[in-house]
């Protein structure tokens, strides 16, 4: 961390002495101010519910700027990333810095590749879910559980088990997310194929049958290759701030990333996206293109509790970067498959045009957000509403898994402990049950 030249200085109307505070500068973005002596000093916490105003650690990973809708992983652009890399090029810059020469490539890819096998016990205890299980759900428990069947990568504070727990979870989370779907529909699950690439063989295993061959098709096999770059990572965002507080008590990374699973499901974060196809689906249910008037007004009326799903997004006041790529992966996937009338789409297409001219949006800086598109590429490509959440999962274990690697190697890491403004009852003694 730079200190700035510039100190910031607290002072009190009662007062109470004036205390003054560094400033760091980052490589770009916004200076902090580093408060870290306050209650030392003053007795008194910040209070800052839902982190508007605070950074919770300093990273060298991924850098959002909001309001020029800029997405930087290790400072490389997300729209070359999109168009020149790979999502395991990817992995290997989130992970290690910088991107891979040809040599580290081929044994990045090679290594990764080895680990997709799940232990065969995992599909005994995959049984004992039902089968109409939330995928999310599967999810949790299967991930979780990967620590107790990877018991020689569980120690968080050795390197060498952080790297090895990495490159299985990056690995086989393609294989538990394949395993969850085939076991809900009841079919044999597909072992990985090691000729295939990341994407390929995700595909493979979730569309093959022992029954014929299967042929990947490049298309579909590069939409959902951008749809893991486009996810890889997001800066502090939730689930990854949930990774970070779990793993910050030594637990081990297939823990702290059950519990990024679980966080990433809900409806605000990572469910958006089959929130906002489900969405889609019941406007369409319910008279399509002409009642998107009347579903506006509802989801312009605070009372309504509705919300335009796929739309808004915390840090991004402008249009989401990865919004615009998985708009065009969108329109090349339907017209490959000759999807390009489907009426989900020109739904989709026209809410997004209303929206973006209604003053209730427009003065909100509310955008369409990645999720928007993702969910209407998935369906198109077959992949069942409930299971988007779990390949977004998948696709953000690397950012998960990089950003709690670089926690572990901060010297200046801590056990996260949040503090709180206390407005419950002052001590009190319990009264005998009679005059309660
Ligand atoms: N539809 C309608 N109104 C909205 C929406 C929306 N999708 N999003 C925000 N608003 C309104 C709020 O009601 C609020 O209005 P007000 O100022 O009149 O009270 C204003 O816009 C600001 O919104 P906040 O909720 O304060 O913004 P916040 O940063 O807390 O929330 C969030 C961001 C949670 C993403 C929100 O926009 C939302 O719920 N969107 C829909 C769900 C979604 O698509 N989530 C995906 C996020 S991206 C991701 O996880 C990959």
């Amino acid at each position: 961390m730079t200190p700035s030249d510039v100190k910031a200085t607290l002072s009190f109307s009662d007062g109470s002495p004036s205390m003054e505070l560094p400033i760091y500068k980052g490589t770009i973005g916004p200076d902090v101010i580093d408060i870290r002596k306050l209650y030392g000093q003053t007795g008194k916490f910040t209070y800052d519910p839902g982190f508007l105003s605070t950074a919770s650690c300093n990273s060298t990973i991924t850098y959002i700027d909001g309001d020029k809708g800029e997405l930087l992983y290790r400072g490389y652009p997300i729209e070359q990333l999109a168009v020149q890399c790979d999502y395991l090029d990817t992995c290997y810059l989130l992970l290690y810095g910088d991107l891979p020469n040809a040599d580290k490539r081929k044994g990045f890819h090679k290594l990764v590749t080895n680990h997709t096998m799940v232990n065969e016990q995992m599909q005994f205890f995959l049984r004992g879910f039902r089968r109409d299980a939330h995928p999310m759900a599967v999810m949790t428990g299967l991930v979780g559980a990967l620590s107790a069947f990877y018991h020689d990568s569980t120690d968080i504070n050795n390197p060498q088990h952080r790297d090895i727990a990495a490159i299985r979870l990056i690995a086989k989370m393609p294989t538990l997310v394949a395993m969850a779907y085939k076991y809900s529909a009841g079919q044999p699950y597909m072992y990985p194929k090691n000729d295939l690439s990341y994407a390929g063989n995700f595909m493979r295993m979730m569309f093959a049958t022992p029954c014929e061959d299967y042929h990947v098709n490049p298309v579909i096999e590069r939409a959902l290759d951008r749809i893991f770059i486009l996810h890889a990572d997001h800066e502090q965002n939730a689930s990854t701030s949930t990774v970070r507080l779990c793993g910050s008590s030594g637990t081990n990374p297939f823990a702290a990333i059950a519990a990024g699973v679980a966080c990433l499901w809900g409806p605000a974060h990572g469910g958006a996206n089959e929130a906002a196809l489900n969405m889609l689906e019941e406007i369409q249910r319910n008279g399509g293109v002409e009642k998107i008037g009347e579903f506006i007004k509802q989801v312009k009326d605070k009372n309504s509790g509705v919300k335009l799903m796929g739309f808004g997004h915390r840090v991004y006041k402008n249009y989401d970067p990865r919004a615009k790529l998985m708009r065009e992966t969108c329109h090349e996937v339907l017209t490959s498959l000759g999807l390009h009338n489907d009426p989900l789409f020109k739904l989709a297409m026209a809410l997004e045009k209303i929206a973006l001219e209604d003053d209730y949006f427009v003065s909100r800086k509310l955008y369409p957000n990645v999720d928007f598109y993702s969910g209407i590429v998935q369906r198109a490509i077959g992949i069942p509403v409930s299971l988007f959440t779990a390949i977004f999962a998948l696709a953000r274990t690397v950012g998960w898994i990089a950003q709690l690697n670089e926690m572990i190697g901060d010297p200046e890491y801590k056990i996260g402990r949040p503090r709180q403004l206390y407005a419950g009852s002052v001590s009190r003694d319990i009264k005998p049950l009679a005059d309660r």
